[in-house]
């Protein structure tokens, strides 16, 4: 079912990735906000996505965290370290969010669930200027950031802005400031309003949307119809080789519009 999954673009995911202008979108059954196995299958379409994209040999593979990258970890397989060897860096420090979300843990899981390779980072999110630059040198930090650097396949979730100034505790300030110039999602520490304009990007050590714009592979896994405008507008600066894993939720309301 790999191989055939993989070519057989279906007429929705073609319409959508011209809408959206990217690589490719796959688009699995459901609506994740109506309680369906949405993730899962967002997981199985990455796993064999993954199998047909990365070459063979050395990858290092930049994960983001979040409840959606948590979850498609654990259908990855080992598989895909079959004529490769896997290494699972995290974009960001990842002190901020609930453990199991952090892309720490996130890279984890995927390295066990595939026999590979994690290597750690621990920095605060967010931290002032003057604490942050000293730790761009630490010897436990730098080799991480130069792993990150020469990556070439970047895997991350997108979510609401409403709900990741929420989650990512940013001050009534920002939070205020967000809601007034209408931000509508956040990917990579970015904030962005409905035409992908950038209003705020969350002061962080590690992979910002920037870095990605060079990468070979890029994977955007983010499903439901709450987060459809998120999506829609999160392809607008998104890199051109973005893949888009998500499901009839999100699809449907972008392309009725
Ligand atoms: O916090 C990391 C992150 O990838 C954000 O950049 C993104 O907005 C969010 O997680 C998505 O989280 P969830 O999958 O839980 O909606």
């Amino acid at each position: 079912p790999l191989a055939n999954r993989f070519l057989g673009l279906t007429s929705q995911e073609k319409l959508l990735a011209e809408r959206l202008n990217i690589e490719r979108c796959f688009i699995v059954r459901g609506d994740r906000t109506a309680g369906d196995a949405v993730t899962k299958q967002l997981g199985t379409i990455l796993n064999d996505a993954l199998a047909k994209l990365l070459p063979e040999g050395n990858n290092i593979i930049v994960v983001m965290g979040g409840s959606t990258m948590a979850s498609v970890a654990a259908q990855l397989t080992p598989e895909l370290s079959v004529s490769r060897k896997l290494t699972f860096v995290p974009g960001r420090g990842g002190i901020g969010e609930s453990v199991n979300k952090q892309a720490n843990s996130v890279a984890a899981t995927m390295a066990k669930r595939t026999h590979g390779e994690a290597r750690p980072l621990y920095i605060p999110e967010q931290l002032s200027e003057s604490t942050y630059h000293p730790l761009l040198n630490e010897p436990t930090v730098k080799p991480v950031l130069e792993l990150i650097k020469h990556a070439g396949v970047a895997i991350h979730g997108i979510g609401n802005a409403g709900v990741m100034a929420r989650r990512r505790g940013v001050n009534e300030e920002i939070s205020n400031y967000l809601r007034k110039a209408k931000a509508v999602g956040e990917a990579f520490g970015s904030f962005y309003n409905k035409e992908g304009r950038i209003l705020y990007q969350v002061h962080r050590i590690g992979l910002q949307l920037n870095d990605v714009q060079h990468f070979n592979h890029v994977f955007a896994v983010a499903s439901g119809h709450d987060k459809a405008q998120a999506i829609e507008s999160y392809m607008k600066i998104a890199p051109h080789q973005t893949i888009l894993i998500t499901d009839e939720g999100a699809a449907n309301v972008i392309l009725k519009k």
